[in-house]
């Protein structure tokens, strides 16, 4: 099948309801008839300050979670980034035909060292999606299935692939974003303005795939609506509302506007109440099935080090390409 690679940061104990929707569920759906690459990329996550102890043990768990939720080793493709050495050697290639300026504009430098401001900032935030380029490129990947906030992100690694392709003759594959809109953007439950992130919302705005069930249940009852008491698709005006008509839709497979139509004229009472247990419904046996698969942790070791040596295999053809092109003499 078509290629596919997409990543995560391994940069919280839990991964979020916006990580799934947005992109993890289509991880485990293109897995079917694709041929999948899934990262979890250790090394953009120590582009800001970390704990070592807990990169290692949040590694662990983001493999752990993937399974949890279907990932399905034997069929995809699951490594940590760091284990495969040509993302960084590719990274470095593409450096050197990257604009500092095109760099700098990029939105997610410009906002994370906005609040340190530029001298804080590590090179590594500002080489950032190069490395990210380098890990869609080293796999000849036709599609990327991400969220809306990495649009940007596979803009650029359209660029330099075409780039590099025009400068030093046809190498890469040129990849195509797969931003499925209806979940693109899952938003803050408590200010639905803003996207639901692990940096920016508050506990109560998030829901953790491995929260406890009643703890997710709270959060959707209370979960910021607005006055008018009347349950409608409407992302401009009632962006609270659609939000939870998003995530109800999406984790029952059934259309948005039968939803509203089977709450019309109810408030948001049952609604609300219904989708509090969809969730927990939804979350409740994912935090046993990744304690589980914690508990091996041999077995998770082995599960990585697999996809690790599969993934290298392909990363190495590409890696040896790309030297040979820029004009480097190979190591034998
Ligand atoms: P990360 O780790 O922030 O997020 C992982 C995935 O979750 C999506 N996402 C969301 N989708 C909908 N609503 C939300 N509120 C929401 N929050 C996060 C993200 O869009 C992403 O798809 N730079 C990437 C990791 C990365 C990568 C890659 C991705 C590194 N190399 C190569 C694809 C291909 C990131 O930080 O994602």
């Amino acid at each position: 099948g078509p290629r596919v690679f997409s990543g995560i940061q391994p940069t919280a104990d839990s991964f979020h309801l916006g990580n799934y929707l947005g992109a993890l569920r289509h991880w485990i759906r293109l897995q079917d008839d694709h041929h999948a690459f899934y990262c979890i990329v250790d090394m953009h996550a120590i582009t800001v300050e970390h704990d070592p102890v807990a990169l290692r043990e949040r590694t662990y768990r983001s493999a752990a979670q993937l399974i949890a939720m279907g990932l399905d080793p034997q069929r995809s493709t699951l490594f940590a980034q760091s284990q495969v050495p040509a993302h960084a050697e590719l990274a470095w290639v593409l450096n050197c035909i990257t604009g500092l300026g095109e760099a700098r504009r990029m939105t997610q430098f410009k906002d994370k060292s906005a609040k340190g401001g530029l001298e804080q900032a590590s090179v590594g935030l500002l080489t950032y999606p190069m490395l990210m380029a380098a890990d869609i490129l080293l796999y000849q990947t036709e599609a990327v299935p991400v969220g809306e906030d990495q649009r940007q992100h596979l803009e650029l690694t359209r660029d330099l692939a075409q780039r590099f392709n025009t400068r030093f003759g046809e190498t890469f594959t040129v990849p195509a974003p797969l931003i499925i809109s209806d979940t693109a953007k899952i938003v803050d439950l408590q200010e639905p303005t803003i996207k639901m992130s692990k940096s920016a919302s508050s506990p109560k705005g998030i829901i953790d795939v491995l929260d406890d069930p009643k703890a997710a249940a709270k959060k959707i009852r209370s979960a910021v609506t607005d006055s008018d008491a009347e349950v409608r698709f409407d992302r401009e005006s009632k962006p609270g509302v659609s939000n939870l008509l998003t995530i109800y839709a999406a984790l029952t497979g059934r259309k948005v506007d039968e939803i509203a139509g089977q709450y019309e004229g109810q408030g948001y009472g049952a609604f609300k109440v219904d989708l509090s247990e969809i969730v927990a419904d939804f979350v409740a046996p994912l935090r046993e099935r990744t304690d589980t698969l914690l508990a091996d942790r041999a077995e998770l070791d082995a599960i990585l080090r697999d996809g690790a040596a599969a993934a290298r295999e392909v990363a190495s053809t590409t890696l040896a390409t790309v030297y040979d092109r820029v004009g480097f003499i190979g190591q034998r």
